[in-house]
């Protein structure tokens, strides 16, 4: 089953929004595999954005994402990379759509609340940079059968 490593960002954590968002996440019918409550070091947020180095908002992001603890999960599901996307909104508040977490909650792009992986490759490399193997749990939920076909 795919996977996809979400993180709560400082502006998450500092507004109380950790439940509300959990709760979406939940209520989709996915499945949570592994959660930390933690703070990034320098070393870690380089590593995560790796990917914006050099851009003009790498600075304000790796401070952004430095400031204050986070949550890092994992998350599995059919097509779960895309569903959890959906779920946050478009990378600017401006554009996320209506119902979505950026929309509902968020403004501005520098303080857009969340992370989640954009593929399953990108999924595959996020998950052990935060997640060691034994940390990642494997179990059985009761109300499978009523959320995936076929089980
Ligand atoms: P993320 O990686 O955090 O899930 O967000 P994303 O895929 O939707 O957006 P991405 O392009 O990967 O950008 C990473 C984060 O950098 C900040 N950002 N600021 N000022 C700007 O123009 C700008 N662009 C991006 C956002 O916090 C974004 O989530
Ligand atoms: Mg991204």
């Amino acid at each position: 089953m795919e996977r996809t490593l979400v993180l709560l960002k400082p502006d998450a954590v500092q507004r109380g929004l950790i439940g509300a968002i959990i709760t979406r996440l939940e209520n989709r019918g996915l499945k949570l595999i592994a959660i930390k409550f933690t703070s990034l070091d320098r070393s870690l947020a380089e590593q995560h954005y790796a990917v914006h180095q050099g851009k003009a908002f790498y600075d304000g992001l790796i401070a952004y994402i430095t400031s204050s603890p986070v949550v890092a999960m994992v998350w599995e599901g059919p097509d779960v990379v895309a569903l959890v996307r959906a779920t946050m909104g478009a990378t600017h508040p401006r554009d996320a759509s209506p119902g979505s977490v950026r929309h509902d909650y968020a403004l501005q792009v520098g303080r857009n609340l969340t992370h989640a992986s954009d593929e399953t490759q990108t999924a595959a490399v996020e998950i052990k940079l935060w997640f060691s193997e034994d940390e990642l749990v494997d179990w059985d939920r009761a109300n499978d059968a009523w959320i995936y076909e076929g089980e």
